[in-house]
């Protein structure tokens, strides 16, 4: 990519990467992503606002050098994840002149993690400013976006908030902002899905603190950027909310036909019921999909046959997942066959005590469900309707 003018004397001189297509050797990435940093030139001094991965340094290298920049006073390292500070060693080779500029923890961090040595950063507070003449930049501690050690980075005179993770979305995209903003929007939830879920109520707090600055634009270190601040503002709102939605959702795995027979069948009690209801099949599933569908749901079944005398991996593997990720979730429930015994719902139950959701009562059919069976399924579905009525969702 070749830089992009935000404001005069302000720049996107990230990277865009087409090709990546798994983070975190976890989460698919069907748009892959970009690396954005910032370059804010003042009367005095310039700052370059985060890095990129390091696999794309010779992109961030080539920008700063077609703007003809032979000088770099701060780096502003908001995050220390290396996508964002994994090029920091060779900028400060290439820029021996620059003061990295980091939170006290992202300063600790940052040395555990790269070969940076300490005196090349200082340590910067909440709250306070660094002056490049006529351009402040204002530092805002927002830890536990994910990381501990997280800050953004207001720059005043301009009303950028370059925000880091925060807002950011896995795509990449030749448009400097958002041009289309379902698909942005989608990829947003799937990037806060994915790993900033268990740390909503840190964010809501954020939101409300950023709530006091005026924001014209919003420059987050993954996708476009947001010249509509309001609307992911409030469309992020809503997902840190403790209020779910009159959805369930059914992650299911079936290896003989009774599981999936079961699933068909509450699906489809649930839709007389008038829940919304999505599936999905564990084999293949897509995490950030379904990462993304928990961040509103209600209801979480799963749904797995017994196999050596327990859970389905690949069920043990979702709850696990579903357990890290603490969404908003209300209900919980297990179904499933099983052929003689097995301790399927103990073990799924006690791995997701760190969802706060009652447990409804499982239905398990031994061997392919009967009328029984059918009829425990379609008490499960009333239940979760009323349940979803009672609260308010449905
Ligand atoms: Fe994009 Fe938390 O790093």
């Amino acid at each position: 990519m070749k830089s992009k003018e935000i404001r005069p004397g302000v720049h996107a001189v990230g990277a865009i990467d087409w090709d990546r297509r798994l983070f975190d050797a976890l989460v698919p990435l069907p748009d892959g992503t970009s690396y954005n940093s910032y370059l804010v030139c003042g009367s005095e001094k310039t700052a370059l606002i985060d890095t990129v991965d390091p696999t794309m340094q010779l992109a961030l290298f080539e920008n700063l050098g077609q703007l003809g920049i032979d000088r770099i006073d701060y780096v502003i390292a908001n995050h220390a994840e290396p996508d964002h500070s994994g090029t920091l060693p060779w900028v400060l080779k290439k820029h021996p002149e620059a003061t990295v500029l980091a939170s006290l923890k992202c300063r600790e961090m940052l040395c555990n993690l790269l070969p940076i040595p300490e005196e090349k950063i200082r340590t910067v507070g909440d709250g306070e400013t660094a002056s490049l003449g006529d351009r402040t930049l204002e530092f805002i501690y927002m830890p536990w976006v994910h990381w501990p050690e997280t800050m953004v980075t207001y720059l005043r005179e301009e009303r950028i908030l370059f925000s880091c993770d925060f807002f950011g979305a896995h795509l990449a995209t030749a448009d400097l902002y958002v041009s289309d903003k379902g698909k942005v929007t989608e990829a947003v939830k799937r990037y806060y899905a994915a790993i900033m879920m268990p740390f909503r109520s840190n964010i809501r707090r954020h939101l409300e603190r950023l709530r006091g600055y005026e924001i014209d634009t919003i420059a987050p270190s993954h996708g476009p950027l947001h010249d509509h601040p309001e609307y992911i503002v409030d469309t992020y709102s809503g997902w840190v909310s403790e209020t779910p939605t009159n959805s369930a959702i059914v992650l299911y795995v079936s290896m003989h036909g009774s599981t999936m027979k079961m699933v068909e069948h509450l699906g489809g009690a649930l839709v007389r019921e008038g829940v919304i209801v999505s599936q999905f099949d564990l084999t293949a599933v897509d995490v950030g999909e379904l990462a993304s569908a928990l961040v509103d749901a209600a209801t979480v079944v799963i749904a797995t046959p017994t196999v050596l005398g327990g859970a389905h991996p690949l069920s043990a593997n979702a709850a696990f997942l579903v357990n890290a990720l603490r969404p908003k979730t209300r209900f919980l429930s297990v179904i499933g066959s099983f052929g003689w015994g097995g301790r399927t719902v103990e073990q799924l139950t006690g791995m997701l005590s760190s969802v706060k959701a009652e447990i409804l009562e499982p239905v398990l059919s031994r061997g392919f469900p009967g009328e029984d069976d059918f009829a425990a399924l379609d008490k499960l579905a009333t239940t979760i309707a009323a349940k979803h009525r009672e609260g308010g969702f449905l």
